[in-house]
């Protein structure tokens, strides 16, 4: 199949006689596929059961006869103003307890039945009307679940559920009183219906309790999206069903999310996201037009992984944003390094955000690929240069070597509890991701309890929830061969959000053989030093000491002043051909020389980048992206086969040439 590209169009916001130029001009920019309809519903039905479906009728027709395919929405995302009238209990209740009302967009509770029943009547409507529409190709679930704080609703409808689901899991509720050690401020309950949600405590809330209302808010998202896909498969055999998830959003389980999915579709916008991320000011200044190569292919490789296949970006930023604190013109060649740089992770079709800038209502700062008057903007012309190359694009997927392991229970309950303000579950993943993409390793990010087999190096930066089984999971692979790499804060917790009896690790404890004897949060400008391989290094953040407890473990780095002067700070542990390694510190030097130590063990080798030269492998390619200001000049050999650009790459350019075997 062809590497395509698609538009995200509202023909429902502009006039006829405007819109109706737009699918030949769609056709000539080289685009495939139009995403219409996921916030139509007001437009579809204006009153109750009063139907207006004339504009999309004629929209899908116009695509269709310039070769255009669709893909539909469900409308969900955007309950009409008489539905909330009729039933105000379909709104979601915030953490600070206030009922969130009618005006923007998302103001549904997973929770509520009437909501359920109100969804599943529309979609059936849709789905029958267009589902088999020779246009309509495939179908987008309702639009980027848990937007806008979303996910977790704090309802009446979710207490009751909540209680259920709770009685369900522990059966007994001795059962769950252990399991969250309620014994602890007296918060042991004897019955189910006295539970309530882990909103408005006096100081925080029980961090089991916490736990379990994000797998349970968590499970609501996937059975709501579940009851979606049922009804368009039912009604539109042969066609896709996705959703479009968000970047870096982790507040329900997207493993769990997208195993009923046909595949994985997310959006992105790298600058938005880098100007909302932890990043240092000078990196916000330097990627400032571009976002970061590495948070925006972090993404692309999460998302490739949550299946294992090629995925979409539904939504593709082609201009500025308008939803962060600042929002700059994207650099020139911005949008063809974005297309490619997804392209090379594993997309095989890029929708852009949006055909037209909108000129009313909330997103009128926002920017298309035409202008607000119609004309086209700088991004447009980028796609039309592009677009004709993109026929000698590959979409096989090569199996890759090095994997991150990552799971969003070990997420909540690193970030419920950071112990640190300025750590996080994601800031630890990067660490470990920046380094090996700027050795221009190739990686996939994949769920531990996943099948790793062909993994040498198998990475698992912040896994801070361990259970029996995933070490016996893990220790398999070791013993097959496969170097393991342990970061800080693994196995702090057990599946019910404990500290294990024996301590950190945890059940990890017998893979790496060592245990954890003090942690150290320390403020900025609090650093340490430690001696590794014949090096110092100094270690910022967070540091672990180690006590070796089998035969065997090495130690390959001491800390070398107070208050943990000459105790372990990295282990390692050679296991048949493979080994375990537990990396103790924070500290980007460090790890970049652990993950070297890493990749020797386990045969691979790296290389040594400029800086801002990213290389990814896709179907026999190799995508060098430029994302500096100046020109890179790759030392190729003359023989080398480009089919896209050549040696010399422009600033923020890309070029593609042939791997050898
Ligand atoms: C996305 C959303 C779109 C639009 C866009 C603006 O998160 O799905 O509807 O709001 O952001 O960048």
């Amino acid at each position: 199949m062809p590497l395509q590209l698609g538009v995200c169009d509202y023909p429902e916001q502009v006039s006829a006689e405007e819109w109706n130029v737009f699918p030949q001009q769609m056709r000539e920019m080289g685009l495939s596929y139009v995403r219409l309809g996921e916030f139509a519903w007001s437009t579809l039905e204006p009153e109750p059961g009063k139907f207006d479906f004339t504009w999309l009728d004629n929209a899908i027709t116009a695509l269709q006869a310039q070769k255009l395919q669709v893909v539909l929405c469900t409308p969900t995302a955007t309950p009409p103003a008489w539905l909330v009238e009729a039933h105000p209990e379909i709104l979601p209740v915030d953490i600070h307890g206030n009922t969130r009302v009618f005006g923007s967009r998302r103001h549904y509770d997973f929770s509520s039945d009437v909501y359920w029943q109100e969804s599943a009547r529309i979609i059936e409507i849709l789905a029958k009307r267009y589902g088999q529409h020779p246009a309509v190709v495939g179908w987008q679930t309702d639009n980027e679940y848990g937007c806008h704080d979303t996910t977790r609703s704090y309802s009446l409808a979710a207490k009751t559920k909540f209680q259920a689901w709770l009685e369900q899991k522990y059966q007994r509720i001795e059962m769950l009183n252990t399991a969250w050690g309620n014994t602890f401020w007296s918060q042991t309950y004897t019955h189910w219906q006295r539970i309530g949600l882990p909103n408005q405590t006096v100081t925080e809330a029980n961090p089991s309790h916490l736990l379990d209302f994000y797998r349970f808010s968590s499970d609501q998202v996937v059975a709501y999206d579940k009851m979606q896909c049922e009804i368009l498969r039912q009604h539109s055999p042969n066609r896709f069903v996705t959703h479009n998830f968000m970047l870096f959003f982790a507040d329900f389980d997207l493993y769990k999310a997208s195993a009923h999915l046909d595949f994985v579709s997310w959006d992105n916008y790298p600058t938005g996201m880098l100007e909302l991320s932890g990043a240092f000011e000078q990196t916000k200044i330097d990627f400032a037009r571009t976002g970061h190569p590495d948070y925006v292919s972090f993404n692309h490789d999460l998302f490739r992984g949550l299946k294992n296949k090629p995925f979409w970006v539904m939504e593709q930023q082609c201009g500025h944003v308008n939803w962060s604190p600042y929002n700059p013109l994207p650099a020139p060649g911005a949008v063809r390094l974005w297309t490619l740089q997804a392209m090379s992770h594993g997309a095989n079709v890029v929708t852009y955000f949006r055909w037209q800038a909108a000129r009313a209502a909330q997103e009128n700062y926002h920017s298309g690929l035409l202008r607000h008057n119609g004309r086209f903007d700088r991004g447009a012309y980028e796609v039309m240069r592009l677009s004709p190359h993109l026929k000698k694009l590959s979409d096989a997927l090569e199996a890759k070597k090095v994997c991150l392991l990552h799971d969003y229970e070990s997420m909540w309950a690193y970030d419920m509890q950071k112990h640190h303000k300025n750590t996080s579950y994601w800031a630890q993943m990067l660490m470990y991701y920046s380094s090996l993409r700027q050795m221009g390793v190739d990686v996939d990010i994949v769920h531990p309890m996943s099948d790793l087999t062909g993994y040498q190096l198998i990475i698992a930066p912040a896994l801070m929830i361990a259970s029996d089984e995933l070490a016996d999971h893990l220790e398999h692979y070791a013993q097959q061969g496969a170097t393991i790499v342990f970061g800080t804060r693994t196995g702090f917790r057990t599946p019910s959000g404990a500290v294990p009896a024996q301590g950190a690790p945890g059940a990890i404890s017998r893979l790496v053989g060592i245990t954890i004897k003090n942690f150290d949060s320390m403020r900025p400008g609090l650093n340490s030093r430690i001696e590794a391989f014949d090096q110092s290094f100094q270690t910022h953040t967070w540091n672990e000491s180690l006590e070796l407890l089998v035969n065997g473990v090495r130690s390959l780095g001491m800390y070398h002043d107070d208050p943990l002067y000459s105790e372990i700070a990295i282990s390692y542990r050679a296991i048949n051909d493979g080994g375990a390694m537990y990396i103790g510190v924070w500290g980007d030097a460090i790890i970049r020389r652990c993950l070297e130590y890493a990749l020797f063990r386990a045969g691979l080798t790296y290389e040594e980048l400029e800086p801002g030269l990213r290389l990814t492998r896709r179907g026999g390619l190799v995508y060098a992206q430029n994302w500096t200001r100046g020109g890179i000049s790759l030392p190729l050999p003359p023989e080398t086969q480009f089919v896209y650009g050549d040696s010399l790459i422009e600033p923020f350019g890309v070029a593609v040439y042939k791997d050898k075997p």
